[in-house]
């Protein structure tokens, strides 16, 4: 055996068989701010997606990115991942703390996802990371909850389940109907006939994580005055004393009925209703959930201009990132569409 080139630095001990770990990022079709309150979404896993290659062995994680000056190295026992430096090793290490795996690895992590732009960068990250250090993809809600839990620890945001668990659990062909409560994953068929685009604002997600938690309390605030968001209806919602709180909810139970309607509409290829309820998720997110920007009202206005588009809406968090649209196929031909694909898996 010859010795690594210095520099190289490989963990000690022999090399495992190599592994490679793919995981999907997503787009959220509608059913936005609806997860951390036990609501519905419908996402689906895209064909863009982060993958970690590499062989196990040795006590150290260490991960190379093209996209990242230093790499990540993490140790097996990792005590705060959010101390870990660089900052995009802390999800590195929320999964090795959460994973607790025996042994390290050593590779590469690539992607051809936009980084940080709303489309679960840092889900798919976590749960390739998680995969290439020997978690199972049997039980995708498991696997979800893991890296949630990491995604929590790494980057102190109370986010709710969707990334992971659509990435975790993504259909080819098709849309994932999440209930958040049961947390029950129904694949929903996306037809050929239609197509879905991302448009991505380029707008810095400066706020998200702060904001994000800001929108996850009132949304508590909420349910403390008038129970679970998911079982209330308007009336309930009207009898909310204060006006902020009171639109807060108006956004989660409203969005709630639209998920169940857009998946009516979708497996009654009723198109035109499916992108009446998107536009409708748009403004709700706007005026009363207030997480859009002028940017993202103006790329959605843009696309409800174009033939062939039957809604847009933004898509995620908010704040910034990417909306989506459903449309005739081809309709917007100088973007290519995004295609409902397999969940995260080990590659041969
Ligand atoms: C982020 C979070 C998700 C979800 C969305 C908004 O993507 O990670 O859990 O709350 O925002 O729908």
């Amino acid at each position: 055996m010859t010795d690594p080139p210095s520099g190289a630095a490989r963990p000690p001990g022999p090399p495992g068989p190599r592994i490679q770990a793919y995981a999907p990022g997503r787009v959220n079709l509608i059913g936005d701010h609806t997860d951390y309150t036990g609501g519905l979404a419908l996402p689906m896993a895209i064909d863009l997606g982060t993958t970690v290659s590499g062989h196990r062995g040795g006590n150290t994680i260490r991960l190379h990115s093209v996209l990242a000056d230093e790499p990540a190295t993490v140790p097996l026992t990792v005590a705060d991942p959010a101390e870990t430096e660089p900052a995009w090793a802390r999800y590195v290490a929320g999964i090795v703390a959460e994973l607790g795996p025996r042994e390290g690895f050593d590779g590469e992590v690539f992607t051809t996802l936009p980084v940080g732009s709303g489309l679960s960068s840092s889900a798919a990250l976590e749960v390739a990371v998680a995969l290439a250090l020997g978690a199972s993809t049997d039980d995708p809600v498991a696997l979800a909850q893991l890296c949630q839990r990491a995604e929590r620890r790494a980057a102190g945001v109370p986010c709710g389940i969707m990334d992971p668990l659509a990435s975790a659990a993504g259909v080819e062909g098709h849309a994932l109907l999440l209930d958040c409560r049961s947390l029950t994953v129904e694949p929903v068929p996306v037809p050929d006939e239609v197509d879905v685009i991302v448009l991505d604002s380029g707008e810095e997600r400066a706020l998200v994580g702060s904001a994000y938690a800001q929108r996850r309390a009132e949304c508590e605030a909420a349910e403390h005055l008038i129970g679970p968001l998911r079982d209330a209806d308007l009336e309930a919602v009207a009898a909310i004393p204060d006006e902020l709180l009171r639109r807060r909810a108006r956004h989660v139970v409203t969005e709630n009925q639209r998920v169940v309607d857009t998946v009516d509409a979708l497996r009654r290829g009723d198109y035109v209703a499916a992108g009446a309820h998107l536009r409708a998720s748009h403004e709700s997110l706007r005026d009363d959930f207030e997480v859009s920007t002028p940017v993202l009202d103006n790329l959605v206005g843009a696309l409800h201009e174009t033939p062939g588009v039957f809604g847009a809406r933004l898509t995620g968090a908010g704040f910034g990132g990417c909306v989506v649209a459903l449309t005739e196929r081809g309709a917007v031909p100088w973007t290519t569409p995004v295609r409902p694909s397999p969940g995260a898996h080990l590659l041969p």
